[in-house]
């Protein structure tokens, strides 16, 4: 049987990373698009000249031309510029808008029947624009931001209670960004839902408050600490566990930038929310109920996605 095809456009910080670790867990053959010439042709040898260490089998090439993403299975998206201090993610929209226009052009093109994880910030309007540049069906496009902020929230609550992250299971909803939602009542060490482990004296909720709040702030606080651009292994990591789910139909139950028509009452937008992801793509997204202070949250944070929505749409008034 042939090998998986995984196309990354951009092969930057997050780009090589990804084309690291598909090769360490043999997901597929790769190519690695660029604008930049060399990057992408460099960071491809330098991995396929890993593999006999580490005992792989992939091939990887460069590219600055997309005809070379023809046929592939899996696109990931992170063209684009990361963010440096002092800078939001909403601060990067306009030129990141104009990225999506021409990867979407390139997708549409040479790998139509892919399924699409874009990365690029600002995430959510991001991916909506994408679908819409690109024309591919909605649930083969989708965002990666759900696994990244869920698992930086699963970090933050082992370390606070000296328990394996892989026991921990969080929830985060909503946008990318400064509003978005972790959802404490569904978030459990062991099936535990955290508010029953305050009750058990394990916590407070004023450190709980602490560790929500290091959520939202998780990208910040890396561009902090790295001062030239955004996190890298942690985001590459979450869209690997995406591609996975997807080429082994692991109907992974995966938080995404998903489009909605109507759940959650959100209609022609892209949101964080819990989906299934299968053979199929975004196969389900899954309707959580929430509280009167989790939906004011979440409405907060649609609000917040809306806004760069509109302001895309001042900028590419064919998005309709
Ligand atoms: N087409 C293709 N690639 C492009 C384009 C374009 N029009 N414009 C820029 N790039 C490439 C750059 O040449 C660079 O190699 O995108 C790459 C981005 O890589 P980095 O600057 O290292 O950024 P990275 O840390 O990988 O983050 C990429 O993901 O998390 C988000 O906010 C982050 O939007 C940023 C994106």
């Amino acid at each position: 049987m042939a090998r998986n095809k995984i196309a990354l456009i951009g092969s930057g910080m997050i780009g090589g990373t990804l084309a690291h670790m598909i090769g360490l867990k043999e997901l597929g053959d790769v190519v690695l698009f660029d604008i930049a010439e060399g990057v992408p042709q460099g960071k491809g040898l330098d991995i396929a000249e890993s593999a006999p260490v580490d005992g792989f089998d992939a091939n990887f090439t460069g590219a600055n031309d997309y005809s070379a993403i023809e046929g592939a299975d899996v696109c990931i998206v992170t063209a684009g510029v990361p963010r440096k201090p002092g800078m939001s993610r909403d601060d990067l929209l306009g030129t990141n808008l104009k990225v999506m226009e021409q990867v979407g052009a390139g997708i549409a093109k040479y790998a139509p029947n892919a399924f699409v994880i874009c990365i690029t910030n600002p995430l959510d309007a991001m991916v909506w624009a994408l679908q819409k540049f690109s024309g591919l069906p909605k649930s083969h496009v989708c965002g990666m931001a759900g696994v990244l902020d869920s698992s930086r929230f699963r970090h933050f609550l082992a370390d606070e209670f000296d328990v394996s992250v892989e026991d921990v299971t969080a929830f985060v909803l909503g946008g990318h960004g400064d509003t978005m939602v972790p959802l404490t009542r569904y978030s459990t060490v062991a099936g535990i839902p955290l508010p029953d482990l305050v009750k058990m004296g394990w916590t407070t909720q004023g450190k709980l408050d602490e560790i929500v709040q290091r959520t939202r702030d998780g990208g910040a606080e890396i561009v902090g600490l790295l001062k030239t651009g955004s996190a890298f292994y942690a985001p590459a990591s979450s869209a690997i566990s995406m591609a996975e789910a997807y080429l082994k139909d692991k109907k992974r139950v995966l938080p995404c930038a998903a489009y909605l028509n109507g759940e959650y009452g959100v209609k022609d937008m892209y949101v964080g929310v819990p989906t299934v992801i299968g053979k199929g793509g975004v196969e389900r997204v899954i309707e959580i109920d929430m509280n009167g202070d989790e939906q004011a949250q979440f409405d907060k944070s649609v609000e917040s996605v809306q806004g760069l929505c509109d302001a895309c749409r001042n900028i590419a008034p064919q998005l309709g």
